[in-house]
């Protein structure tokens, strides 16, 4: 390990940048923001019961005990030994939680607990990792490969809280406990039923693509202007009900989220189950929202139709949010760990886009008909070369926006996240485009 009196530049200049905050943050307030990060995972890892670490609520993923190493490992591996170029702590356990690749072989059948270690030597390791960190963080260099590396990591956690998440929803419930510190499901009074259903949108220009200036995934990268021709799109989401009248006239089969139970539909809730919301966003997967579009005679927008439902205005600009450049907050939409659970559409009027359509960031992420692939000119990351290129494969598509499991730091207009179009777990809803 390297010999440390560094001390701390006054100037800020090279320090991350991050469109969540308003100015560069210090390695103080970085070290506040990872610690804050780890607290939240910390909570969440105990909502299975003691004796389900070793589940794999998700068939085809690693289960929950590999998460628990994963994030303090990807840390260290990521922030200590890439970008510091110092040792780490334990190699095999680095090793063995590295890989964010979900297991294709006879890992994913072998004894989980001859595979992984016992909890408490994962914890201790956790631990370890993450006083490595805050004294990396503290003397963060300048160089930038440092400097995206901590802003990597830390968004790393975030998106793998959402995982978590969308993995627990599929527990038994008596294999789960709702945190007792958990807020309660915020009050959402549902679309007003005068609006506009769909709103035509003129042709014009959108910026996909983040600010190079600021934190970003490879994705994102390079920034760049398209033309849209002008289309028309849903100002609110298909909800469960509108997907029943689908299911009716098609026979078309229902979506992961509803259980049957005695000739009634129910929403598998996270908690428990609720009598089937039809006011709320279905939760589908792409094959299920194209096939109801198509049903419609209708199709799912594109990405770029995306950016200018979300980010256009009548008079040319684009806007940081759908609602302006104000940051996000429990007004604007359903983020933010605000509720385990979708809630009715079109409750956050205050985050409507400047054409009135609603909840394009929150209460669900968004499908897009695009499939997902790096702009032109992208470069894989210093800190992650694999984090985007090996879904450029043509099986991946583009969503965006955001869930209830989105953390705030993760909701900016370039954003991209992506998934196959058969995978039933993500909280991804959609709406339809013509
Ligand atoms: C961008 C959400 C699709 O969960 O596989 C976490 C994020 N990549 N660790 C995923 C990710 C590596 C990724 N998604
Ligand atoms: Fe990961």
């Amino acid at each position: 390990m390297r010999d440390h009196t560094y001390s701390q530049p006054a100037d800020t200049g090279h320090l991350p940048r991050h469109t969540a905050f308003e100015r560069p943050l210090t390695r103080e307030e970085l070290v506040a923001w990872h610690r804050r990060a780890r607290t939240r995972s910390r909570a969440l890892f105990q909502i299975p019961v003691e004796d389900a670490w070793y589940d794999r609520p998700i068939p085809l993923r690693n289960p929950i005990v590999f998460y628990e190493g994963h994030l303090p490992a990807f840390a260290v591996n990521t922030l200590v030994k890439l970008a510091r170029n110092e040792r780490g702590i334990d190699p095999r356990l680095e090793s063995l939680f590295e890989q964010g690749i979900d297991p294709e072989d006879e890992t994913a059948v072998r004894d989980p607990a001859e595979t992984w270690p016992a909890r408490e030597e994962v914890q201790a390791y956790a631990r370890a990792a993450d006083a490595m960190i805050e004294r990396a963080l503290l003397e963060l260099g300048d160089e930038p490969v440092q400097i995206e590396a901590a802003a990597n990591i830390i968004e790393h956690e975030f998106m793998h809280q959402e995982t978590l998440l969308y993995m627990f929803h599929n527990m038994p419930y008596e294999r789960k406990r709702r945190p007792a510190a958990s807020s309660p499901t915020p009050a959402a009074a549902g679309r007003d039923r005068g609006a506009p259903k769909v709103v035509r949108i003129p042709r014009g220009r959108a910026t996909l693509g983040g600010d190079p200036s600021h934190f970003g995934w490879d994705n994102e990268f390079p920034q760049h202007v398209v033309h849209v021709d002008a289309f028309e799109i849903d100002c609110f989401n298909v909800s469960n009900g509108d997907y029943l009248e689908f299911m009716d006239a098609t026979g078309a089969a229902s979506p992961h989220f509803w259980v049957r139970d005695e000739g009634k539909w129910f929403w598998r809730g996270m908690f428990e189950p609720v009598a089937l919301p039809l006011d709320w966003p279905v939760y589908a997967t792409h094959e299920e929202a194209e096939a109801y579009a198509r049903w419609r005679g209708r199709r799912l927008p594109s990405e770029a139709e995306y950016h200018r439902a979300a980010f256009g205005t009548p008079s040319g600009e684009e806007r940081r949010f759908p609602w302006g450049d104000e940051r996000p907050d429990p007004t604007r939409g359903n983020f933010d760990f605000a509720s385990w659970d979708p809630r009715p559409a079109g409750s956050w009027p205050a985050g409507a886009s400047a054409w009135g359509v609603h909840d394009l960031v929150g209460n669900g992420w968004e499908w897009t008909s695009t499939i997902f692939d790096g702009f032109r000119g992208f470069q894989p990351m210093a800190t992650y070369r694999r984090y985007s290129a090996n879904f450029f494969d043509g099986q991946h598509y583009v969503i965006k926006g955001a869930s209830p499991a989105t953390a705030r730091e993760l909701i900016r207009g370039s954003f991209r996240n992506w998934f196959r179009p058969n995978y039933p777990y993500v909280y991804a809803t959609f709406r339809c485009a013509r």
